[in-house]
Parts: structure tokens; C-alpha cells; sequence
């Protein structure tokens, strides 16, 4: 997979793969493994993971489980201490139990989800996940003390594990509000509400992907027999440029990290991208492509049009 850094300057093909950063080669191990060559059973499982399926990214839904837990696990401990009672001591251990189990699937969400993050995010994102496999491996510990009857060891083996969870939790927050990691990144484009020429007819050619603009936002338009398709030319995943990208069928591959979405209403088809691309009208008008956004809605069921 072609992997760019977000800030513009793609990786120097020149560049040997020993000298690149530590979370650039594991995430190069990382990925390939993921796609096991490409194989198809391997891109649905991953799109399953990614959270295509979801329209939103399935790790920020699973890691509510062991974070919430583990919190109900704190407060049991904390009452517990106060107050000794049986019930607090199985409320707290099976809090704990259901975190772990919970950790499970976030901790392969979110490494099929890191597989794809660029620079600067990446490196936060390798920290974020071994600090989750340290707290992870800090409430497993509490659990076999609780279990051996140290309950007290247990008790600050677990306390030693939130702290670190949290501070997990805090990277995996910089992630998304700082490095917009599974954000839409179509989201604030501004679109034309009203048809507005982007592109000369005569430039737009069969089959091609061909990158227009609009006040300085950028559209990818198709042209597949007498039907013609218009979308955000910015990718929903990291920005990449749809226009660069290839044609399969009716939909478009994306050339960063091959999300591909459907020409007809932008739904994703394969991830990593998990948000559809925002599609909108379009039309042949005194030998130019207009496009409009859509007056239904950012992402119609049929957008595309014929050419008159
Ligand atoms: S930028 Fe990642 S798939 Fe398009």
C-alpha cells in the first residue's frame, strides 16, 4: 500500500526500508500481513474491523467496553475498600473480565485502523497501542492476584493499569481531535449550491479520472459512456486525491491507501475509509460540466447524469 505522509511530502522511493522509522517498518509488517496479499477474505475482514460496514470507525465503539469497564472495575475497588463486602469484590473482578475481553476487540481494530494512519499520527498511534497492551497486561495481572486471594495487590495492580489506560486513552484522543484520524476530512468542504461550471467538456475524457475545482475545493468528475459522475475530489480517509486515483467499474480506487468508493452515491465499497464520499449533480451545459451539491442531501442515492 502506498502510504504518504499527510503533510505532503511523500516517502522518497530512495529510502531503504532499514533506515526508516521503527513505526514505519512495523507498520509496513503490520499491513502486509493484513492484506495476506491481497486476497479478498482478507479486505472483508479488514473492512469489517475498519468499521466500513458501520460508517464510522468499529474501534471508537469498542474501546468504550474496557474503558467503561475497567472505570465500574475502579469504582467496585474503591467501595470495596471503603466498605468490605463479597458483592463489591465480584463486581469489580467481573468488570474487570469484561474489559479484557473488550480489549481484545479493540486491539484489532485498531491495529488494522493503524496499519493505515501516515505521520505525524503514526508514531502516536504506536504509542497509544502499547500503552493499551501495558495496561491490558497490568488488569490481567490484577485479575490472577484477585484470583490467588492478594486482593490488595490486585486492587493496585489495576489502579496501575487505569492510570496507564488513561493516558492511552488521552493519545488515542490527540489522534482524532488534533491529527483528525477517523474524521471525515470531506467534512467543511463547501460545495456549490447552485450549478456551477468546474471543468470544459472537451477536457473530460472517456474513462479518466479527471480532478476539477470549485473556489479552490476539488472534485473528481467521470466520464463512463453517456453518464457522467461528480464527487469531492478529497478523500473521507486521509485526503487523498480521488482524481490521481484508479478506475474499477463504476467506482474509484483511492491512490493512498486503496479505499474504494462507488461513482454512483459515494458509498464505500472497501476500506480503509469507513465515511462515504460525497457525491454531487452533475450535467453537460454549452460545453461545460456543472456541478451542484446535491439538494437532498450531501450524498444521494443517484447523483450522476446523463449527457444531454
Ligand atoms: S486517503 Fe486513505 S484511502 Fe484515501
Amino acid at each position: 500500500m502506498k502510504s504518504p505522509s499527510t503533510t505532503g511530502n511523500p516517502p522518497k522511493a530512495s529510502q531503504g526500508l532499514a533506515t526508516k522509522p521503527v513505526e514505519e517498518r512495523l507498520q509496513k509488517l503490520v499491513d502486509s500481513a493484513l492484506y495476506c496479499g491481497g486476497s479478498a477474505t482478507a479486505q472483508k475482514i479488514r473492512n469489517f474491523l475498519n468499521g466500513t460496514w458501520l460508517g464510522e470507525p468499529l474501534h471508537v465503539v469498542l474501546t468504550d467496553v474496557p474503558v467503561g469497564a475497567w472505570t465500574v472495575a475502579m469504582v467496585f475497588d474503591g467501595l470495596d475498600f471503603i466498605r468490605s463486602r463479597r458483592e463489591f469484590e465480584l463486581a469489580a473482578d467481573t468488570s474487570i473480565a469484561i474489559g479484557l475481553a473488550g480489549a481484545i476487540g479493540a486491539a484489532a481494530t485498531g491495529v488494522t485502523d493503524w496499519s493505515d494512519v501516515d505521520p505525524p499520527a503514526r508514531r502516536i498511534g504506536l504509542i497509544h497501542g502499547l500503552l493499551n497492551i501495558g495496561a491490558t497486561a497490568l488488569f490481567t495481572t490484577s485479575l490472577l492476584l484477585r484470583a490467588k486471594k492478594s486482593r490488595t495487590a490486585g486492587r493496585i495492580s489495576a489502579a496501575l493499569g487505569y492510570a496507564v489506560m488513561s493516558y492511552a486513552a488521552h493519545l488515542g484522543g490527540t489522534m482524532v481531535y488534533e491529527h483528525r484520524v477517523g474524521v471525515d476530512q470531506t467534512d467543511g468542504e463547501l460545495f456549490p449550491e447552485e450549478f456551477a461550471a468546474v471543468l470544459p467538456e472537451s477536457e473530460l475524457l472517456e474513462g479518466k479520472p479527471t480532478r476539477a475545482t470549485h473556489n479552490g475545493v476539488p472534485f473528481l468528475i467521470v466520464r463512463r459512456g453517456n453518464r457522467l459522475f461528480a464527487m469531492a475530489g478529497t478523500c473521507s480517509h486521509f485526503s487523498g486525491p480521488l482524481s490521481e486515483g484508479k478506475l474499477v467499474g463504476d467506482s474509484i480506487v483511492c491512490p493512498y491507501h486503496s479505499s474504494r468508493f462507488a461513482l454512483e452515491d459515494g458509498h464505500v465499497l472497501d476500506g480503509p475509509a469507513v465515511h462515504p464520499q460525497p457525491c454531487m449533480e452533475v450535467r453537460a451545459r454549452n460545453g461545460q460540466i456543472e456541478i451542484r451539491e446535491p439538494r437532498t442531501g450531501k450524498t444521494p442515492a443517484s447523483s450522476n447524469s446523463t449527457v444531454s
